[in-house]
């Protein structure tokens, strides 16, 4: 089977989206150092130009993140993101790539109650939307849900240590997995992810060593954020790497550019000019035709602009 022509150019144009397949063939070999460029590079996105310029740079996948609700939406928490607020930015962010995996996060709520619900609201994603996976947090306890999930074709990245959408349960944002019983409960956890059939599964805020564990044990790749750098491949929140965030910054964060000061000087330089009348310049400016120009002049002496014969 062919794929439809875009514009009328031949596919090889374009550069081949990632597949499911793909990122599960670049699980790390034992010795992960011997291969770093098979790394799997992930971000989150929320928007067009921000996944555009993400997928020009060669990000594998790209996670549209329930964590919107604390980057970009404002709340103190995931809990209140709706799956409407996920399929509006998917949509977004599908339209902004043509070679990254888009996978879209379920949000809270959405696969709790029952399996039906669940499937349902992942089959909304993937057919209004277009992402190619979606992503559920917990390990043992979601074991069927996934195996549902992948029974109907919908790809699936687990996430365990960490999870934030059990904020309440948990008693906050802590690292997971420090004594000897939690440890054992997060590999249980991702042991669990991988045998109902999940394609890769995040590792949040794990120590490096528990990380380094199950990243050599599991089949499937491991995406860790604040779990070291043995995992198969690494994820931050967009705007974390991009070191536009307000409050709290968590210890693995590595602000890859500096956008909220840029962006708080350009706009105070935006503001000035445009106060002090330096713009917009005549560059910056339509300009009327000759003839038209000479009539508008202040003190030209023909009837007024407006007036009928
Ligand atoms: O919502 C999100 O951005 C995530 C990542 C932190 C993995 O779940």
């Amino acid at each position: 089977m062919s794929t439809a022509p875009r514009d009328g150019l031949p596919a090889s144009a374009f550069p081949v989206r990632m597949t499911v397949p793909e990122i599960q063939k670049r699980k790390s070999s034992r010795d992960s150092s011997a291969c770093p460029q098979a790394k799997i590079v992930c971000l989150t996105a929320y928007d067009y130009p921000t996944a555009r310029a993400l997928d020009e740079a060669g990000i594998d996948i790209l996670l549209v993140g329930d964590s919107m609700g604390m980057a970009v939406l404002g709340y103190d928490s995931t809990l209140p993101v709706t799956v409407e607020d996920i399929l509006f930015c998917s949509r977004a962010v599908v339209r902004g790539t043509s070679r990254a995996l888009v996978v879209a996060d379920m949000p809270f709520g959405s696969y709790q109650i029952n399996a039906e619900d669940a499937i349902r609201e992942a089959v909304r994603l993937i057919k209004e939307a277009g992402v190619a996976a979606v992503k559920v947090e917990g390990g043992e306890r979601r074991l069927d849900l996934i195996a549902r999930l992948v029974d109907a074709e919908i790809p699936v990245m687990g996430h365990v240590g960490l999870t934030p959408q059990s904020v309440h349960a948990m008693g906050g944002y802590s690292v997971q997995g420090r004594t000897e019983d939690a440890a054992e409960r997060v590999l249980r956890d991702a042991r669990a992810v991988e045998a109902a059939g999940a394609f890769s599964v995040v590792l949040e805020s794990v120590p490096r060593e528990l990380a380094a564990r199950i990243t050599a044990e599991l089949r499937i790749p491991t995406i860790g954020i604040g779990a070291g750098p043995d995992c198969d491949g690494q994820i931050l929140v967009f705007h974390d790497f991009a070191g536009w965030t307000y409050g709290h910054t968590a210890k693995f964060v590595r602000a890859f550019a500096h956008l909220r000061e840029e962006l708080a000087q350009a706009a105070a330089e935006y503001r000035d000019a445009v106060r002090t009348g330096t713009f917009p310049g005549d560059a910056e400016s339509y300009h009327a035709a000759a003839e038209l120009r000479e009539k508008l002049a202040p003190g030209h002496p023909t009837r007024p602009l407006g007036t009928r014969r």
